[in-house]
């Protein structure tokens, strides 16, 4: 289970009758999905869902479900003809940091690109710097509020990196930030250990300054990680300007070792071999993927490794070239979607957003949109046990939109329909 989040095993005790949605997207079945399975959204349509004790009891034919013997004393909850679907899980965001980089966003727009930005010290040393500076309250305020904001939108689990310290006392600190969070507020949060995000400035420009670095992280980062259980997974971001493919392998079979499951950022401002690399270490996701090649595409749908894809950091920083999602559906690969929530390539924390995104720009069905942002995400961060469906069993996650069909969801964009989020069982966002 959960070791990083005990407050996701607190339940709440109310049983709950939920009747009158246009349509329940149950999201039943096997999964993780691939290919054609990927639109299989399982509508209910004259349906209800029984929950109690947090978890859903029951889901089907309206006439079944209160047919069973819980219904009885169960509090009825009318969703007036509105859609209800399984609480977003958004499997890849940089939750913890100090402020915007709105003065980047100016220049990307005048025409300096993300790499050149981040050569002269901007980009992540810019966050770096930040980070540092600021105190545990002023992030933790910062971070309570977007977790607020992910729950208007509909999500009810995010992953969240560290990767902002880049020292041992920071790194630390993001990572138990997140602990405290995740104890006092109800969005499940899931950690990943960034230590390997980029070489810190004070081990740039000197002899074998990126060794010792990583001697850094693996002798006393990542052993703390692992002792005080601050994280479930360990990513590397394997690129041009960040760390290499030998350098990123080498982290992630030591965070594999003291039991953190790997995860990359991969093939996203150039091909570096980082995907073939993290499906040879059983990676639970592989994210970004904008240069992923033929070869990139086929090893992933050999393996359990799901791509994660990001397009909310196209659109922002203006690119036109997007992963290659429909090749990634055809041969088979579980695609997964994601905010990627962080103040440099994507700031937002807006699952509908990404799915309006993912359909223009990735060409993906809403349907199968729906899929990658609920079940398969699920599946990516080991929990679609327990989360990205609407079956007996499961938590009872769930996000209500204000639309009569499910295609409406992407279709409206930047625009709030989100009218009811409920994470085990409790209402954790209401509209008005
Ligand atoms: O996922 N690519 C690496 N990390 C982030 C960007 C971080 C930043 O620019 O602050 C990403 O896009
Ligand atoms: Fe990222």
């Amino acid at each position: 289970m959960n070791a990083s989040n005990p407050g996701a095993n607190e339940i709440s005790t109310a049983r709950l009758l939920i009747t009158g949605a246009s349509q329940i997207l149950t999201l039943r079945g096997k999964a993780p999905r691939r290919g054609i399975s990927l639109c299989k959204l399982g509508i209910e349509k004259d349906g209800a869902l029984l929950v109690s004790d947090g978890r859903i009891l029951a889901v089907g034919p309206r006439a079944k479900v209160e047919a069973h013997p819980a219904a009885k004393n169960a509090e009825p909850l009318d969703l007036g003809g509105r859609v209800v679907l399984p609480g977003f899980v958004d499997s890849h965001t940089h939750l913890i940091h100090a402020a915007s980089r709105a003065e980047e966003y100016e220049l990307k727009i005048q025409g300096a690109s993300y790499e050149e930005i981040a050569r002269k010290g901007g980009g992540i040393l810019n966050s770096v710097k930040k980070l540092r500076a600021a105190t545990s309250g002023s992030l933790k305020t910062h971070a309570r509020a977007a977790l607020e904001e992910f729950a208007s939108f509909g999500t009810t689990t995010v992953e969240a990196k560290s990767g902002y310290g880049l020292d041992v006392a920071s790194e630390l600190r993001i990572l138990q930030l997140q602990r405290e969070l995740a104890r006092e507020q109800r969005v499940e949060i899931v950690s990943t250990f960034l230590g390997a995000h980029v070489v810190p400035a004070e081990f740039r420009g000197k002899v074998d300054g990126p060794q010792r670095y990583i001697a850094l992280l693996l002798t006393q980062i990542l052993p703390e990680v692992a002792a005080q259980r601050l994280a479930e997974f360990c990513d590397v971001f394997c690129d041009r300007g960040a760390f290499t493919r030998a350098e990123s392998r080498k982290i992630l079979s030591e965070g594999k070792r003291a039991g953190l499951a790997p995860r990359v950022h991969a093939e996203q401002l150039s091909r570096t071999g980082a995907t073939q690399m993290a499906v040879e270490l059983g990676a639970a996701s592989c994210d970004h993927l904008e240069h992923v090649n033929a070869a990139d595409v086929r090893a992933l749908a050999k393996s359990n490794t799901v791509a994660t894809l990001l397009p909310g950091c196209d659109f922002h920083l203006g690119w036109k070239q997007y992963a290659p999602a429909r090749k990634l559906i055809e041969a088979g690969v579980i695609v997964a979607l994601a905010t990627d929530y962080n103040p440099g390539t994507s700031p937002t924390v807006s699952m509908p957003m990404v799915l309006s995104l993912a359909c223009t720009q990735l060409r993906m069905t809403p349907a199968e949109a729906i899929v990658a942002a609920t079940i398969n995400a699920a599946y990516g961060l080991k929990r679609a046990d327990r989360l990205g469906s609407l079956e007996p069993g499961k938590q009872a996650d769930l996000a209500v939109f204000e639309v009569e069909d499910y295609r409406e969801i992407p279709y409206y964009f930047g625009m709030q329909r989100c009218w009811m989020t409920m994470k085990s069982g409790e209402i954790i966002y209401m509209r008005d």
